[in-house]
């Protein structure tokens, strides 16, 4: 629960409202939080949903688990308590993306059912989608991108996710993408088929054939 601001700390109301946000940019505002072990696939997701988002002319933000740990919440560490204030400030920040009008997606493992749970509870229906990367321990710790497991398994790094610290997994996910099972390109195509029958999708779209290639952008 956050704290009550001060009595003279007031809410200042804004002309320009979501709605008009969301009128302007074409499409309405999301969060999509994906969720899941280390190494699951979250960031590569969250990126390669954002390009073909962008692509279709989609205000969009990643929110990347370690990005914000280098500025926005380069203080905390890793114990539950600070894992909890992590999520709160993320939680909070995608509120605002929500008022902006913007499609925010979210690469954090945020291992505890509670954490994502008080994130959803923070926006109204339907504007929260938690995205489950699912993917055995095995097969994450085989992946091994960052070193990270070796390190927990050597005991250098202490409270690892799915090594010495729980993850809890989704009871009632809008989306498991099983990423040990499917390709990059077809567990977009899913999260894109959610975003579609939730109706988030821009209603006349530009094609992502009619626009150049990123790079070029
Ligand atoms: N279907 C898939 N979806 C996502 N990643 C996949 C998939 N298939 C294979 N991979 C590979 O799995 C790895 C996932 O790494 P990624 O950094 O995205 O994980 P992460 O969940 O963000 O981990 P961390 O919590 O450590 O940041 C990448 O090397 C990616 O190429
Ligand atoms: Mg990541």
């Amino acid at each position: 629960m956050n704290k009550p601001p001060a009595p003279d700390v007031r809410w200042h109301p804004a002309a320009i409202t979501r709605p008009l946000r969301e009128q302007l940019n074409g499409h309405p505002s999301a969060i999509l939080w994906f969720t899941g072990l280390p190494g699951a696939g979250k960031s590569t997701l969250a990126h390669a949903v954002e390009e073909r988002l962008h692509r279709m002319g989609c205000r969009t933000f990643v929110f990347d688990g370690d990005n914000v740990r280098h500025g926005l919440c380069s203080d905390l560490g890793f114990s539950q308590k600070d894992r909890a204030e992590n999520i709160r400030r993320i939680g909070e920040m995608t509120k605002l993306f929500i008022e902006a009008g913007v499609i925010a997606l979210t690469a954090f493992i945020s291992p505890f059912r509670a954490d994502r749970r008080k994130a959803r509870s923070l926006v109204a229906d339907g504007d929260f989608l938690e995205i489950y990367c699912r993917c055995a321990l095995a097969v994450c710790e085989q992946r091994d991108m960052k070193g990270m497991y070796a390190k927990a398994r050597a005991g250098e790094i202490a409270e690892f996710t799915g090594v010495s610290a729980p993850y809890e997994e989704p009871e009632q996910p809008d989306l498991i993408l099983d990423t040990a099972q499917l390709s990059v390109d077809a567990c977009v195509d899913q999260v894109l088929r959610l975003l579609s029958a939730r109706g988030i999708l821009p209603k006349q779209g530009m094609s992502d054939m009619k626009l150049p290639p990123l790079d070029r952008i």
